[in-house]
């Protein structure tokens, strides 16, 4: 059986989440593969709303294996927090997750080093999150991480102490000398809590669910233009966040990739800082945010907001190799008379269909109009029942990227999606 891929295409908060909830229901397996508690993955269920931060969007549904793969890195106290938050609602989270032993363990220094960085960079910050994902894995890289499978051997202290006299010198020449005592003791106490979960050898057992004919959905986090080498560096996130990553993050090897599915969102959002083409800094900005609330799920920030970018689309999907494509949030864009999308760029003043390498290039989008449908479409629950100019958007969107819509998403609600017949 082959491993199906759920991807953000744009800058994250695509709504992976509720595709994957909704998904779930055909797949016995979830597996997350790359990124950590920068991810926020919101799930709305009756009245029910719950935002994932490192446990795969599976956990909800009975009888689903959940798996955080090797890729991943993993801070204890967040995922202690959300282990007995998903506990609280009666969901049995130990008997539904497995971690693999070879993801990495964010350390309460790295917390501190992702902030010493940013402050360090000033106005070029990158607006990270903050959760220590870059140095945890920059540590990973750099061959001085510590790993999930570590807390389970005899050398977990002296290698923790290692890790932790390294950051100390670090934080030094940044001229901090923090007390972390108390974050330490939770943070052991959030480990003590991890070694009662299963922790295993996370490559042989995607293999073997793959033998045993088991169908995975493997979760991805955040998004391709956040991707560390096809994002818009250095303003991305430390992982791979296209496809490949969902290779290297769970031991599957690439014949084994099926389906590519690729999320977007029917405008484009970001968080945090770097170049977003076509950003609107104006009221129809605002009335994006209001109506799609944009606010970050991790850390509340307001969400830059702008009009669909189908330059970075079509590149998000050339990278991944997409195969289908979900959109998200389509009501959101009821409201307006007219909606653009970017179907080109002015790079310093010559007219190109690429992603530029340079992040600071003059880049001013080259929109096509649309009629908007003026309709409230969250109430739909067929594709007959979507107005004329809703499906011309969709229509020129398949035919720009050459990739097919299957799944229309028209609010947060599990009923709120329409599935397309092939
Ligand atoms: P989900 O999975 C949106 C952004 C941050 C920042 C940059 C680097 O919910 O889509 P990091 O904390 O990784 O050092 O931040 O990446 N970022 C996200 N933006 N959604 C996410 O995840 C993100 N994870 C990281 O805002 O610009
Ligand atoms: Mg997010």
């Amino acid at each position: 059986m082959s491993l199906d891929v759920v991807l953000g295409l744009q800058w994250g908060d695509e709504g992976k989440g509720k595709i994957v909830d909704v998904m779930a229901e055909s797949y016995p397996v979830i597996a997350r593969f790359q990124g950590g508690p920068n991810a926020g993955h919101s799930i709305h269920f009756g009245k029910t709303d719950f935002v994932l931060h490192s446990v795969p969007a599976g956990v909800f549904r009975k009888g689903t294996t959940n798996i955080i793969g090797n890729g991943v890195v993993l801070d204890p106290v967040i995922f202690k927090k959300e282990c007995e938050d998903i506990e609280s609602l009666g969901i049995p989270v130990k008997d539904r997750l497995v971690i693999a032993k070879r993801a990495h363990l964010i350390v309460p220094t790295h917390s501190l080093l992702d902030a010493a960085s940013e402050k360090a960079l000033g106005k070029s910050k990158i607006g990270s999150t903050l959760k220590g994902i870059g140095p945890a894995y920059s540590d990973k890289i750099g061959r001085n991480g510590l790993r999930v499978g570590d807390i389970l051997t005899g050398e977990f202290m002296e290698k923790f102490n290692a890790l932790k006299a390294k950051h100390t010198a670090i934080l030094k020449q940044y001229g901090l000398d923090t007390d972390i005592s108390e974050k330490e003791a939770e943070w052991m106490k959030a480990v003590d809590y991890l070694r009662g979960f299963n922790i295993v050898d996370g490559e042989y057992l995607v293999n073997d669910l793959l033998r045993a004919n088991k169908r995975i959905l493997a979760e991805g986090a955040q998004g391709s233009m956040l991707d560390v080498d096809f994002g818009s560096y250095p303003f991305v996130t430390s992982s791979s966040t296209a496809c490949a990553g969902a290779c290297t993050g769970l031991g599957a090897a690439p014949t084994r990739i099926g389906k590519v599915i690729g999320i977007f969102k029917a405008y484009c959002t970001r968080v945090g800082s770097g170049p977003f083409p076509t950003e609107l800094d104006d009221e129809t900005g605002e009335e994006l945010r209001e109506r799609g609330y944009e606010f970050g799920a991790t850390t509340g920030r307001p969400r830059r907001t702008g009009w669909l970018d189908l330059v970075a689309l079509r590149y998000a999907i050339m990278i991944s190799g997409v195969t289908e494509l979900v959109m998200m949030k389509s009501d959101v864009l009821d409201s307006f008379d007219t909606i653009k999308v970017a179907t080109g760029y002015m790079v310093n003043g010559v007219e190109s269909d690429h992603v530029p390498f340079d992040v600071n290039a003059d880049v001013k989008p080259v929109y096509k109009e649309f009629k908007g449908w003026k309709r409230n479409i969250s109430i739909c629950r067929k594709e007959e029942d979507l107005p004329y100019e809703f499906m011309m958007y969709v229509k020129f969107i398949e035919e720009f990227t050459g990739v097919p819509i299957k799944i229309f998403s028209l609010g947060p609600d599990r009923d709120q999606t329409i599935v397309r017949e092939a």
